[in-house]
């Protein structure tokens, strides 16, 4: 089947980003993203292509370019899925917060609304895309869904997870290590994966296209979220060890990053990984090896969340005892807000659980992020429920100026990788703060000999204090 009207259900992180390409690669195909969130979709028509609801670096140019010609944003769920031969689900599976599985499991509620939908909607036959990241075998409830619900037509289901990640979306997007896209081995089955394998075809080399049965590209996703994130907790916990021994975890890591056995990349000690993907996902496949009676997987793969949480602890904890063990009524200046450089998205950001465990110590904390809002920062705490929502806006204020938010402080704690950190005038901060003037870099970003010439007790991850 050649494919030339898609529709996409889900504006978010993945679905926006990932729609906006396939339709600049592919001006035949008409692409629609549907999402209920009437706000996000009329941001993503603003006419300044600038205010679409998420910043990547290149998307709105990409935007710019296919809206209205071969890419559209609707809220017209109904009409989209109709219309489409092939049907992208892109919504969220947020960790459940109730009932069964409360805690791990994947919430599949939304994507379970989609099936019932399209199985409501559709009077052809459809393939569905799973693009949303969801726990092995959800295509066959998927399926059952479609099959008793739907008019009779036929669907195939496909998996095809999203391996961009956020901050270099476009680039990821354009240019992807590969493509994996799971079918049934069926005659059926197979003629939907090379319909969407001959999307990804107009710009991605076929050997970088990978197809395998449903339920490998459903784990696979798991398992590329669980392994970069355990990278993340295996360097930080070697931080930790690194402080007390006198190693630099700088070094360690540029030691074992050049064995071509091990690779380089992911293994810069930090405060923390955050963002809504790895938790989520690594507690979804603690709970799928729970259920499969497989204790020692789940006891395995829960320690890369485990030691998650304690490095956001440790460093906050570290602040506090650096400053004469009390932050009370202290000012504490955080650069970024971000979960990494390059988005606006916050979703598990480090610096939201650093803030309430300073915020439970009584600090004030002053932030300043290059992209997030000050609404956005609020909401973050507040939907933790450790204090009242007037506690929140009465401990935390937001300035749109680094300087602003630094003067007067008695401690700064990066929190963010952004690059613009790096090039501030350290000394003018300097001056404008309470002495001694404490820096704790979150992100091993700044300049540790520099730092300390201008005149700040300084601080990083993973070297000895
Ligand atoms: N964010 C990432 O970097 C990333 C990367 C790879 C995979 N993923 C996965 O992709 C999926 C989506 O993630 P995201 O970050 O884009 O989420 P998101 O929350 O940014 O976007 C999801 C969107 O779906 C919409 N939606 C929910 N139910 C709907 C319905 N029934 N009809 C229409 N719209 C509906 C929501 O309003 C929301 O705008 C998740 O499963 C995630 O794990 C995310």
């Amino acid at each position: 089947m050649k494919i030339t009207n898609i529709c996409c259900i889900g504006a978010g992180y993945v679905g926006g980003p990932t729609m906006a390409v396939i339709a600049q690669k592919c001006p035949h195909i008409k692409v629609t993203v549907v999402d209920l969130n009437a706000e996000r979709i009329a941001a993503w028509n603003d006419q300044d292509v600038t205010k679409i609801p998420i910043y990547e670096p290149g998307l709105s140019e990409i935007v710019g370019e296919a809206r209205g010609r071969n890419l559209f944003f609707s809220t017209e769920v109904e009409k989209a899925i109709d219309e489409a031969q092939m049907i992208f689900i892109s919504v969220n599976t947020p960790t459940k917060t109730y009932g069964l599985g409360k805690g791990m499991a994947a919430d599949l509620k939304y994507i379970e609304l989609c099936a019932r939908q399209i199985a409501a909607v559709a009077k052809d036959n459809k393939i569905v895309v799973e693009k949303s990241t969801l726990p092995v075998r959800t295509a066959e409830a998927i399926k059952n869904i479609l099959d008793n619900t739907g008019n009779g037509v036929k669907f195939q289901i496909l998996s095809n997870p999203e391996f961009l990640a956020e901050g270099t979306a476009v680039s990821d997007l354009l240019n992807p290590d590969r493509v994996l896209v799971g079918g049934d081995t069926t005659h059926e089955g197979n003629q939907a994966v090379e319909a969407l394998v001959s999307v990804y075809a107009n710009w991605i080399p076929k050997e970088r296209i990978l197809t395998t049965n449903v339920w490998s590209s459903e784990l696979s996703k798991l398992t590329a979220n669980a392994f970069l994130a355990q990278r993340v907790s295996s360097i930080n916990a070697m931080s930790e060890l690194c402080e007390m021994t006198g190693a630099d975890v700088k070094e360690v890591s540029k030691a074992i990053g050049m064995d071509s056995r091990i690779g380089s990349k992911f293994l810069n000690a930090s405060v923390g990984f955050g963002g809504s993907c790895f938790q989520k996902d690594i507690l979804n496949l603690v709970y799928i090896a729970k259920s499969y009676g497989l204790n020692e997987v789940a006891d395995y793969w829960e320690q890369v969340i485990i030691m998650n949480d304690h490095q956001k602890r440790r460093f906050a904890a570290n602040i506090v005892r650096t400053l004469y063990n009390t932050v009370s009524d202290k000012k504490i200046a955080f650069l970024g807000w971000a979960f990494k450089k390059d988005t606006n998205d916050t979703r598990e950001s480090a610096a939201i659980y650093v803030a309430d465990y300073l915020l439970n110590e009584q600090a004030n904390i002053s932030v300043f992020d290059p992209k997030v809002q000050e609404k956005q920062i609020l909401n973050d705490l507040n939907y933790l429920g450790s204090r009242s929502q007037e506690m929140n806006a009465k401990q935390m204020t937001v300035t749109e100026d680094p300087y602003e938010t630094c003067k007067g402080a008695h401690a700064i704690a990066v929190l963010t990788e952004w690059d613009e950190f790096k090039n501030y005038d350290w000394n003018r901060i300097y001056e404008n703060m309470q002495k001694p003037a404490f820096l704790f870099d979150g992100r091993n970003i700044l300049d540790a000999q520099k730092m300390k010439d201008i005149g700040f007790v300084f601080t990083s991850v993973g070297k000895h204090l």
